[in-house]
C-alpha cells in the first residue's frame, strides 16, 4: 500500500486537533455548568457599582434576563441608561416598575429607543438617530442574544441565517456605526455579551450563512459559531481602533433567563429546575458589569494591543480572563470573518477608519452616516 502523502497526513492531523480540541471545549462546558458557583465564590452576588452619574451606557435587549439586569443596576447606580430594545411598550412598563422601587420617588435616567437586530435597516436608523444627537457615549453592551435551540433554520429579512444576524451582524454594525458617538465618550467601551459555547463553535467565513450544505445546519453549531465569529470580528475591531475605545467579551455563565423560551416543555422545565447550578440574572449580569466599569479595563486591553496578541479580551463569569476557542487565535480566519462581515452588513471595507476620522460612509442598509 502506498504511504499517505504528507499533505493528507497534515489534513488527518488538522481534523484531528480540531477533533480534539472540539472535546476539550464540551469539557470546559461540562465543568462551567457544573462548578460555576464554586469558581465565583470569591463575587458578591450584586456586582459592586460605584456611583456612575454621567455616564451613558448602552443596553441593547434590555427587557429580559441579563440584560434586564445590567440595565436596573447601571441606572440603579446613577448613570444615563438607553435600553436598546425591540419592544419599547415591555421597556416602558419595566421602567415604571424600576421607578416605583426607588426611594424618595427619584427617577431613574432611562431612555428606551428601538431597535430590531432582525433587520439591518433598523440598526442603521438607530444609530444615525442616536450619534444624529451628538450625545457621547460611554458604554455600549451588545447584549441581546437568540439561541432557538432544536429549530429548524431561518433567515432575517436580509437573508441572513437568524442567529448570525441577530448574535454577531447586527451587534457588530451597531458597533461600528456607533464609533463616533463613543469616539466623543472616550474614554467609552463596547462590551459583547458572548458565550463560552464558543469553544465547540466553528466558522467557515466562506459559509457563515449555512448555505452551502457543507455542513449540516444545526441551531447548537449556529449559535456556537455565531459566537465565534463574534469574537474574531472583536479581536479584528479591537486592533484597528485608537486608543481610548476599548471592546472586549464576556461569558455570563450558565444563567437562567427567558434564554430557553424555545426549547420543547420538558428540556425548559429540567433547565428551570437546576437553580443549585445555573445563576440567576443578577449573578449572570456581574461580568458584563465587571467589563462595563471596573477601571483597570483599559489597561488590560491596552496590554493585549501592544502585545499584538491575536484575540480580544475576553472575561469569564468570574470575572477573570480567559482564553476563547483556539481557532479564534487563527488571524488569517478572523481578517476573513472581519471583511466578510463588513460585506455582509453593508459596510465598505474602511468604514472604521472613515467614521473615526469623521468622515461620511454610505451603508447598504441606510442613507449615508
Ligand atoms: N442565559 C444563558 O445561560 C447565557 C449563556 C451564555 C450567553 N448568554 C448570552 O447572554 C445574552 C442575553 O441572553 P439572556 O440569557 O438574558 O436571554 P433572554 O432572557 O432571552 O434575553 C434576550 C434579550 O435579547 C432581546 N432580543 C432577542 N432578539 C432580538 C432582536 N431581534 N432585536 C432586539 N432584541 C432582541 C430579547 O428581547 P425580547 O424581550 O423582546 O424578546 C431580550 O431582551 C445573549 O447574548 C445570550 O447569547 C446567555
Amino acid at each position: 500500500m502506498a504511504a499517505p502523502s504528507s499533505s493528507l497526513l497534515k489534513k488527518q492531523e488538522n481534523q484531528e486537533l480540531d477533533w480534539l480540541e472540539w472535546l476539550r471545549g464540551w469539557s470546559r462546558l461540562l465543568s462551567e455548568g457544573l462548578f460555576q458557583k464554586i469558581k465565583a465564590k470569591h463575587l458578591p452576588r450584586k456586582y459592586p457599582l460605584p456611583q456612575l452619574s454621567g455616564l451613558s451606557c448602552m443596553v441593547t435587549g434590555a427587557t429580559s434576563g441579563i440584560g434586564l439586569e445590567i440595565g436596573r443596576q447601571l441606572a440603579e447606580s446613577g448613570a444615563h441608561v438607553v435600553m436598546a430594545v425591540r419592544n419599547p411598550k415591555a421597556a416602558h412598563q419595566i421602567i415604571e416598575k424600576w421607578n416605583d422601587r426607588q426611594p424618595n420617588s427619584r427617577l431613574l435616567n432611562v431612555d428606551v429607543m428601538e431597535i430590531n437586530l432582525l433587520s439591518l435597516e433598523s440598526v442603521v436608523k438607530f444609530a444615525e438617530s442616536w450619534n444624529s444627537s451628538m450625545k457621547p457615549l460611554h458604554v455600549l453592551i451588545n447584549n441581546a442574544g437568540i439561541f432557538s435551540m432544536g429549530e429548524p433554520q431561518k433567515f432575517s429579512r436580509d437573508g441572513y441565517e437568524t442567529h448570525l444576524q441577530v448574535n454577531h451582524l447586527a451587534p457588530a454594525l451597531l458597533s461600528v456605526l456607533l464609533l463616533p458617538s463613543l469616539q466623543r465618550g472616550a474614554p467609552s467601551r463596547i462590551v459583547n455579551v458572548n458565550s463560552l459555547m464558543n469553544v465547540v463553535g466553528f466558522v467557515d467565513p466562506n459559509d457563515m450563512n449555512f448555505f452551502s450544505g457543507k455542513r449540516k445546519f444545526t441551531s447548537l453549531r449556529a449559535y456556537s459559531g455565531s459566537k465565534l465569529a463574534q469574537v474574531m470580528f472583536t479581536s479584528i475591531l479591537a486592533r484597528n481602533i485608537p486608543q481610548g475605545i476599548d471592546v472586549l467579551c464576556v461569558e455570563p455563565g450558565s444563567v437562567r433567563t427567558n434564554v430557553a423560551r424555545d426549547l420543547s416543555k420538558v428540556v425548559q422545565i429540567a433547565y428551570q429546575c437546576m437553580p443549585s447550578f445555573l445563576f440567576d440574572a443578577q449573578q449572570g449580569s456581574r461580568s458584563a458589569l465587571f467589563a462595563a466599569i471596573d477601571p483597570d479595563i483599559p489597561k488590560f486591553c491596552g496590554k493585549l494591543k501592544a502585545e499584538k496578541l491575536a484575540v480580544c479580551a475576553y472575561f469569564s463569569y468570574s470575572c477573570r480572563p480567559i482564553k476563547p476557542a483556539k481557532a479564534a487565535y487563527n488571524e488569517k480566519t478572523s481578517d476573513l470573518v472581519w471583511e466578510k462581515t463588513l460585506d455582509m452588513v453593508g459596510l465598505p471595507s474602511d468604514a472604521v477608519e472613515k467614521l473615526l476620522e469623521g468622515k461620511e460612509i454610505h451603508c447598504r442598509y441606510g442613507s449615508s452616516l
